[in-house]
């Protein structure tokens, strides 16, 4: 049976198509009553002295917190385009799907029935599919790119990737982007089933994440939002020329230390550090199965962190992401049935003024989608009845 991780995808898969992305909608807005994650980090800026936020005319160097990076060791996979400035210029909703065996494979949603196996394709088409909507000029947009990965190697979840917070405009961006971007991010996450990813990079005083300030602005008590630090590894071996921090590395570990153990900047949930491949490894190509076993062994010898290893690293945070996924979609499911039902009577309403036989390719599509509905609402009761009679159904 397909678990109800996997039935929210097909439902927020659905919704997308018929143009319900989470944006203004007529029909209820079912993607809004979706648990997903979205991955939020900033990108700061600095000048060749190292200090923050300088006039763009000094900025020299974009230090990014490491989100793609965080999401490529979740997945297990290289495939996401790379660059200094603003990469992500459009939200990457990400389905990851786990099979039994077989090839992993990647799917997008504007291209249905091509299989990409490359994943050095699938980057290419995000960075195409992002000019295709935004034009080369390097503007954003809020309409979702939608991937899908197969693979035995993941576990089912579901994130979506939002442009770096940034405080100041580069490469000929006009100045309003700074504030577009903190809107497109904090409609996101400021829906209360969204759970937030906050990453914040472990070599920058904490008082300057980005991530942290919009995540306690949307979630003050911290119960939805997940903490990551990128770049552990970076604490110990110094900053290096081009991550030059004000701050002196026996403060930084010493608070970091304190963070990880949940004794500072707490959440309600424990913050979990990550090691990703730096970018001398993407330049060699080291893979990313070589990169988590050597990010276990970074948390298991190092005598800081050591104690911590076994709730560390980017293999715990996906499982730790995905099981709080399906925790969350639980709670919801009395809500999301009557949701679902209302949805079914509007939609077969909706059908019966477009009147059969259906040729149009709406009611194909808003057919597919109470086809759906119908499957999870059927789903849900199951699962309730199994609650009823004393065993876990799903
Ligand atoms: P994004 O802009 O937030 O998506 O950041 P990226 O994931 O593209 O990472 C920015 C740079 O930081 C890249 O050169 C990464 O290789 C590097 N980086 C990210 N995380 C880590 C980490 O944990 N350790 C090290 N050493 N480098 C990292
Ligand atoms: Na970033
Ligand atoms: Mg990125």
């Amino acid at each position: 049976m397909e678990n109800l991780i996997q039935l929210v995808n097909k439902i927020q898969r659905a919704c997308t198509a018929l143009g319900d992305h989470g944006e203004e909608s007529a029909m209820p807005t079912l993607w809004d009553a979706l648990p997903s994650i979205a991955v939020v980090g900033g990108q700061t800026i600095l000048d060749a002295a190292g200090n923050y936020e300088q006039m763009r005319i000094d900025v020299t160097i974009v230090v990014s917190s490491g989100k793609s990076s965080v999401l490529e060791s979740v997945v297990g996979k290289d495939f996401l385009p790379r660059g200094s400035g603003i990469v992500t210029r459009r939200p990457l909703v990400l389905q990851l799907h786990k099979i039994d065996e077989g090839r992993e494979y990647a799917e997008f949603m504007h291209l249905p029935r091509k299989k990409f196996t490359d994943f050095a394709a699938v980057r290419q088409e995000i960075a195409d599919e992002t000019d295709r909507e935004t034009g080369r000029n390097k503007g954003i947009s809020s309409v979702p790119i939608h991937l899908s990965i197969y693979s035995p190697h993941v576990v089912n979840l579901t994130l979506v990737d939002l442009p770096g917070l940034t405080k100041v405009a580069v490469e000929g961006q006009p100045d309003s982007i700074v504030q577009d971007i903190e809107n497109m991010v904090r409609s996101f996450i400021e829906k209360p089933n969204c759970i937030i990813l906050a990453i914040s990079p472990a070599n920058q005083d904490l008082a300057t994440s980005d991530a942290i300030k919009i995540s306690r602005e949307v979630d003050p008590k911290g119960e939805r939002t997940f903490g990551v630090l990128t770049k552990i590894d970076l604490m110990d071996k110094g900053t290096d020329a081009t991550e030059v921090s004000e701050h002196s590395l026996d403060t930084l570990n010493k608070e970091f230390g304190l963070i990880l153990e949940g004794k500072a900047y707490k959440l309600n949930f424990p913050w979990i550090g990550v090691v990703n491949r730096s970018q001398a490894d993407i330049n060699k190509q080291v893979d990313m199965i070589a990169a988590r076993k050597r990010e276990n062994e970074y948390f298991a010898n190092t005598p800081e962190y050591r104690h911590l290893a076994s709730r560390m690293g980017s293999v715990h945070l996906g499982k730790v992401l995905s099981k709080h996924l399906e925790t969350v979609i639980k709670s919801r499911i009395p809500g999301l049935q009557s949701l679902i039902n209302k949805t079914i009577i509007e939609l077969e309403t909706e059908l019966n003024r477009i009147g059969k036989p259906i040729a149009a390719d709406t009611g194909g599509k808003l057919y597919t989608i109470m086809e759906i509905c119908r499957t999870f609402d059927q789903i849900f009761k199951d699962h309730l009845d199994g609650i009823r009679s004393g065993g876990e159904k799903i």
